[in-house]
């Protein structure tokens, strides 16, 4: 397998604090890696290493065969980043936009034309080149952001949170381009809250704390991150009962969703306490992503206590 990523054991600390801590990531060439994790898990600073703008404070990586510290300026030219605040001109217009990113990475002539040309295609922008910046709708914003990120052609791309903020619509249309890139072998790393957006990754890595809890794809994280039986429970008021199954010693975890509750229990034996406990009949379940996610954010507190 020929990889885009590999880091050893690759950590960032800011004075006492380690906001990345320790990651050993593989992601192959030609895929989507999701970057997932509550707010402040360290995914935005993980990346910012990975690009070269970032230096680790210990371990290594190689992305795109570039050392991510000692070739740092050399894998910056190889590779298109979307920050988090990503950055367009909103006083220059659509065109003038991608002309400006394409003239930073010195494509010029027909080839800079016929590139812009792509970009505007991709993100369907076609009509409002002349349309300034910032006048476009959020969603148009990010795809041409994701334009300009593209139009030196990288072989990988780093997106951070490209689809927040913008309708559900936007967000399959900008998540079919990053599919469809991936297809003709472009590596996409990016992060994201959306459960439907990390289900169409190839793999996802899971951050918490700083660390790397998990590194599958979502079908193995859904079939190996849980120790035990998920069942779902339709009781009446949800919320009421949490506490009261929470205290029973064979429940390892109760979340809510909607209006039924989700239990997982350490075994069959477990399951038929339950039934037996609540009078109500639980229906086995395959867990969500965000069953796992809690699973595993669970699993690392409990890590720490002991
Ligand atoms: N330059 C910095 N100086 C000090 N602390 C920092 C710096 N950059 C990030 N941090 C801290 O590192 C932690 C990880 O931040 P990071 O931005 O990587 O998280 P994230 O997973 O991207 O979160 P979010 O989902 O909110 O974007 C946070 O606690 C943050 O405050
Ligand atoms: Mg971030």
């Amino acid at each position: 397998m020929d990889y885009a990523v590999i880091t050893k054991d690759l950590t960032r600390r800011f004075g006492d604090f380690t906001a990345v801590d320790r990651i050993n990531l593989t992601i192959p060439t030609g895929q989507v890696c999701g970057f997932l994790g509550p707010n402040g898990a360290g995914k935005t600073t993980a990346m910012r290493m990975l690009c070269g703008i970032l230096e680790p404070t210990s371990g290594s990586g190689k992305v795109l065969g570039f050392d991510i510290d000692s070739e740092a300026d050399l894998l910056k030219h190889h590779i298109g980043y979307m920050s988090q605040k990503f950055s367009l001109y909103h006083d220059l217009t659509v065109q003038e936009n991608l002309d400006f990113y394409a003239g930073l990475y010195g494509l010029v002539g027909s080839k800079k034309r016929r590139r812009i040309e792509e970009m505007i295609a991709l993100a369907d922008l076609a009509g409002r080149e002349n349309q300034l910046a910032g006048t476009l709708s959020l969603g148009f914003m990010q795809r041409l952001a994701l334009g300009c990120a593209l139009i030196s052609h990288p072989r990988l791309v780093f997106l951070d949170e490209p689809t927040s903020g913008v309708s559900p619509t936007s967000r399959r249309a900008f998540f079919n381009i990053i599919q469809d890139l991936a297809a003709q072998g472009t590596t996409v790393i990016v992060t994201t809250h959306f459960m439907e957006e990390a289900e169409r990754c190839h793999q996802i890595a899971f951050f918490s704390q700083g660390k790397l809890l998990a590194l599958a794809s979502p079908d193995d994280l859904k079939q190996t991150s849980l120790q035990g039986i998920l069942l779902e429970l339709p009781l009446a008021d949800p919320l009421r009962h949490m506490d009261d199954l929470l205290d029973l010693p064979y429940v390892k975890e109760c979340t809510i969703h909607g209006s039924t509750l989700h239990v997982l229990v350490k075994d069959q034996a477990g399951a038929d306490q339950l039934t037996a406990f609540t009078k109500v009949q639980p229906k086995i379940i395959t867990p969500t992503l965000d069953d796992v996610f809690i699973a595993l954010a669970k699993s690392q507190e409990s890590e720490a206590e002991r």
